[in-house]
């Protein structure tokens, strides 16, 4: 599995984190910013190339954080074939790849510290989507993406 990694400056820490997990778990990632450098940030400026890179297939899945989380999911969740969810605890984590097959993973560094950030990381990039009756969900919101087209 590869994996898109972005954060603003907001989610610093927290994306420090979860590459350490990605390489403790031998994930391939691909870090796309931003730079500690760089001050403040604008989150579309990240959650799309991830968000696209996710929708097109040069990557698996795709990991987004900002300090509450919610701007980069609002923005990955533009992007058709995106399905990113924003998840502060585990059990959230575990159902949103069983019953929505989500792609991208947004975290909030302000809301969550880095030690619940790893665990609903590590659940969500482990665990396998169910499909059966969750499928034809997934094929609606597809669908409708399509008609918007
Ligand atoms: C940046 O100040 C902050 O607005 C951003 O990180 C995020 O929380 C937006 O949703």
């Amino acid at each position: 599995m590869k994996v898109a990694i972005a954060s603003d400056h907001g989610g610093i820490h927290i994306r420090e984190e979860i590459i350490n997990l990605m390489k403790e778990m031998k994930i391939d990632y691909l870090d796309i910013g931003c730079d500690c450098n760089s001050g403040s940030v604008d989150y579309p400026d990240y959650a799309f190339p991830v968000a696209h890179k996710v929708a097109s297939g040069e990557v698996d899945r795709g990991i987004l954080i900002c300090g509450t989380g919610i701007g980069m999911s609002i923005s990955a969740n533009k992007v058709n074939g995106v399905r990113c969810a924003l998840a502060h605890d585990t059990f959230s984590a575990k159902a949103t790849r069983e019953h929505n097959d989500t792609n991208v993973l947004a975290l909030g560094e302000r809301v969550i510290g880095p030690g619940l950030a790893r665990e609903i990381a590590k659940i969500w990039l482990t665990t396998e989507f169910l499909g059966g009756r969750h499928s034809k969900r997934i094929e609606k919101i597809s669908d409708y993406e399509k008609s918007t087209l």
